[in-house]
């Protein structure tokens, strides 16, 4: 079965993102089709991007926890990325964390879970651009929770049920492009 990390893009004290992904994962851990689990990027401690030789040309990361986000990523056969707006776009943890990778996202699926004052579409629609570069193929639904409706005092997490079909969207299409790009990446993995 399909493992899916649902990735935690926010990581300031005082974060909205946890509950976010707690609440996707809520949805996702019903469903028997794929395994969901929450990977929280503030766990890893990145420093601030630093290499001197991109991953796509590195022989392999120095850093200790650069090595464990590789080998989580890697792991993973899917992603929901749940991320918040940021002066219109990802949040810089959300974007080092990322920049520090190539092969890892290769050839899989992610969804785009957003929220900002206005849902926090054109961050995840800059995500979409990043992701893409990555040879990541980002689905089509894409919920967007709004401070302004879908939290209270821009704090506590209450979605309004709108957004469930959304979610599960998201969700059936991402298992969906994970089961056939595992092909893909069986076919590369073959060339190789
Ligand atoms: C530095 C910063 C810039 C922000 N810029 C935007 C923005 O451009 N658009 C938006 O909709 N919300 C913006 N917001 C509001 C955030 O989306 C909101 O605070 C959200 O809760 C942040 O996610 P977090 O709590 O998980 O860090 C900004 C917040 C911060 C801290």
């Amino acid at each position: 079965m399909a493992n899916i990390g649902i990735i935690i893009g926010s990581t300031r004290p005082g974060r909205v993102g946890p509950q976010v992904a707690a609440w996707v994962h809520e949805l996702a851990a019903k469903r028997s089709s794929a395994n969901y689990e929450v990977i929280d990027i503030q766990e890893f401690e990145l420093p601030l991007y630093a290499e001197a030789v991109p991953a796509a040309m590195s022989q392999g990361y120095e850093l200790a926890q650069v090595r464990q986000w590789s080998e989580r990523i890697n792991a993973l056969d899917g992603f929901v990325f749940v991320t918040p707006e940021y002066n219109r776009s990802i949040p810089g943890s959300l974007k080092n964390a990322i920049d520090y990778l190539a092969g890892e996202f290769a050839n899989k699926a992610a969804g785009i879970v957003s929220y900002g004052s206005s849902g926090g579409v054109t961050a995840a629609e800059h995500l979409r651009i990043s992701l893409s570069t990555l040879q990541v193929a980002t689905v089509q639904s894409a919920p967007a929770f709004n401070l302004f409706t879908d939290f209270e005092n821009f704090s506590t997490f209450t979605p309004s049920a709108v957004h469930e079909p959304a979610v599960s969207r998201l969700l059936d299409q991402v298992e969906g492009w994970t089961h056939g790009l595992s092909h893909v990446r069986a076919l590369s993995a073959l060339a190789a």
